[in-house]
């Protein structure tokens, strides 16, 4: 994908916020700090774009940055942070449940998970939803710069296995630090957004 023109567009946190051109928006799930913000700057080759932090917790809100005037790749917080209150993690769910549930203009999900790591109960909830849902998903494993290339058919293999992930799911290996898959995962989002 040749990146024209990216910009931030909004931070909502309810329905009324969310753009309103129609324009066919995919986002991008998963825990706190494993590369969601870092993935979209990827995306769209800019360094800052989306705010990144090695703090987990960073993202708060849904943002929405518009890519060519084409679409929009959606940020959102992470999940499984473990320093929030109850309260805080009640109210994650409710507002992002309600865009996952809700939003017409939502084509895809992107679902990362960390290369290094067997996925977590939350993951594999966020899996299990997505298809419960019939979302179209991608899974993203993230952060494949920090181990071996000759090590990534067996973390993928464990990823895929304790996701229960279906046939039709793919499953890349990413990194923002390489640029890794970059391509893939376009041409990917691409493709669900009809573009
Ligand atoms: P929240 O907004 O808190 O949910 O986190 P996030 O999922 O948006 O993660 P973010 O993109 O902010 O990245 C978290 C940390 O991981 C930052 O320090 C990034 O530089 C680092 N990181 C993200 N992707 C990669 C990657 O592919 N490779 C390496 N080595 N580090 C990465
Ligand atoms: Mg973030």
């Amino acid at each position: 994908m040749k990146i024209i023109k990216a910009e931030y567009t909004v931070s909502a946190v309810k329905a009324e916020q969310y753009p309103q051109d129609g324009r066919p928006e995919i986002a991008f799930a998963g825990r706190s700090n494993v590369g969601k913000s870092s993935l979209i700057n990827t995306l769209v080759q800019r360094k800052n774009l989306a705010r990144t932090s090695s703090q987990p917790g960073k993202t708060q809100t849904i943002n929405f940055y518009s890519v060519n005037d084409l679409l929009y790749l959606v940020d959102l917080p992470g999940y499984g942070f473990a320093r929030v209150s109850r309260a805080e993690r009640e109210r994650w769910g409710r507002f992002i449940e309600a865009y996952l549930n809700q939003r017409r203009e939502l084509v895809a999900v992107v679902l990362l998970v960390d290369i290094r790591h067997p996925p977590t109960r939350d993951d594999v909830m966020m899996y299990d939803w997505l298809c419960y849902f019939n979302k179209p998903t991608l899974v993203v494993a993230t952060k494949a710069d920090k181990i071996s290339r000759g090590q990534w058919a067996k973390h993928l293999k464990i990823i895929r296995n304790e996701l229960g992930l279906k046939p039709e799911h793919q499953l890349l290996p990413f990194s923002a630090e390489t640029r890794q898959g970059r391509e893939e995962v376009w041409d990917w989002l691409a493709r669900a957004a009809g573009i």
